[in-house]
């Protein structure tokens, strides 16, 4: 945990925020994984996480808006829980470390709870996401489970994300720690992606080097020869020379803070020249779209930008045609690079988007499109220092896809869709990075990656772990 004064200041600037009432803040249950006792392992509520701190199940926090009082409600261990778990700290000593004075059992709670409502008292509460948390919260509130979501506090979602979306230096340098793990488990697979081994050997060695060196996964690792499926869970393939091998992972520490990396390498560890002529199409559009950021710059705009450089590259290798900036603006560049160029990063690894997506990411200047490829951009807003975000563009031939656009002859004027034709095999190719909006551009977070096409094929050059 960071020192108690910075989950207290954390309450403080969110009391600042809101009006009146109470905030609850219900921390995650264990979840059962095939049967009652055998649990999932346990992953705290980033809310609860970021304004009190404590990784404990069965915890709730109270933050009243009137009388200036924080709470931390949860049950003693007895001696059953030490027999099968060891000694917990009371809950008295863990609301200490969050900087709460005041403490009780879930019982009362439930009393508190009854209380606001029975005076009319607004109870101010954020998504919840979890089936054990909605049921929790549907009878405290005697609101109908699926009535929450619409019954959440938009001043209290609006204000959690004011204060996560800036991050201090210290929640920085969580992140970066975790980068640096990201460096490890990118960088074995680099070296283990070989022709002959299977996917899964190479995804399960990564998410090893996750848990020994930090805590889990951020998300199901991705890595995949058959990149041109976004978020392909699949690891059964066995590589061969000739594809390129998709690595999309990152970890989490035991605060939760979280690094998100894509890298993308020729299985054998040498470049055809198809293989680079893409390559560097999308490694121009993520080198290109770092430069532009900067605080004050929508981040679609940045996107655009990135879409248009993906367009004139593919335009060079005789895959697109026309005016590399109109085909962008008309969307021709969706059939290779359907998704949108990153989202935030923080405690989740698409952070806060439990939250809401629009409310996150969007605003009145800046709003969401519906159209294909831009409505999956997460985030469009004007960028703000202290953000931290993904940067990953991407080039995919979905041959599926492909299919549908070519028997429409979709833009067909910007595609040469008999080009595209021979590119069916190709798979697809990501490139991401982790970056901290500065002052007046932006910093790459961790230590660098192989990320050009010379320092890849030098570290592969190696191929052993
Ligand atoms: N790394 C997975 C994603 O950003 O969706
Ligand atoms: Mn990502």
């Amino acid at each position: 945990m960071f020192p108690s004064t910075v989950y207290s200041d954390r309450r403080k600037k969110l009391r600042n925020e809101l009006s009146g009432g109470l905030i609850l803040f219900l921390g995650n249950q264990e979840v059962p994984f095939n049967y009652p006792a055998n649990t999932y392992s346990f992953r705290q509520d980033s809310n609860f996480s970021y304004f009190f701190g404590l990784d404990h199940p069965d915890l709730a926090g109270i933050i009243d808006l009137d009388n200036g009082i924080d709470y931390i409600f949860g049950n003693d261990v007895d001696i059953d829980d030490i027999i099968w778990m060891g000694v917990q700290p009371t809950i008295r000593d863990q609301a200490a470390k969050a900087g709460v004075d005041h403490t009780a059992p879930l019982t009362g709670l439930n009393e508190a709870i009854k209380n606001a409502r029975e005076q009319g008292r607004r109870v101010h509460f954020a998504p919840p996401y979890r089936g054990e948390t909605i049921l929790w919260l549907a009878a405290l509130l005697h609101i109908p489970h699926l009535e929450l979501k619409a019954n959440a506090s938009e001043p209290l979602i609006k204000a959690i994300i004011r204060l996560r979306m800036k991050k201090d230096a210290m929640e920085v340098a969580e992140i970066e720690k975790m980068v640096d793990v990201a460096w490890k488990m990118h960088t074995t697979a680099m070296k283990m992606a070989r022709p002959g081994i299977v996917e899964r050997e190479i995804a399960g060695t990564i998410e090893g080097i996750a848990l020994a060196n930090a805590g889990p996964v951020s998300f199901p690792v991705i890595l995949s020869i058959n990149g041109q499926t976004l978020h392909n869970h699949y690891h059964g393939n066995t590589l061969a020379g000739g594809r390129m091998l998709v690595i999309d992972a990152g970890c989490e520490n035991e605060l939760h803070y979280s690094s998100d990396i894509t890298r993308t390498v020729p299985v054998g560890g040498k470049f055809n020249a198809r293989q680079k002529g893409i390559y560097e199409v999308v490694l121009h559009a993520n080198l290109t779209a770092i430069k532009a950021v900067k605080p004050g710059t929508p981040f679609k705009e940045i996107h655009m930008l990135a879409a248009t450089e993906i367009a004139r590259g593919l335009t060079a290798l005789g895959i697109m045609k026309g005016d590399p900036a109109e085909a962008a603006l008309k969307g021709a560049h969706t059939l290779f690079f359907p998704h949108g160029l990153g989202h935030p990063l923080g405690l989740d690894v698409h952070d806060l988007e439990g939250m809401g997506e629009n409310l996150i990411g969007y605003d009145e200047e800046v709003q969401r499109s519906s159209e294909f490829g831009l409505a999956f951009l997460r985030f469009g807003r004007k960028l703000q220092e202290g953000f931290v975000m993904t940067i990953e563009p991407g080039i995919y031939f979905i041959p599926e896809l492909i299919d549908i656009w070519k028997a429409e002859n979709k833009l067909a004027e910007y595609i040469n869709f008999d080009v595209v034709e021979t590119y069916k095999d190709f798979g697809g190719i990501r490139i991401e990075d982790d970056i901290l909006v500065t002052a007046d551009g932006c910093r790459v977070l961790g230590k660098p990656i192989p990320k050009t096409v010379a320092e890849i094929e030098e570290l592969m050059s190696d191929l052993k772990i």
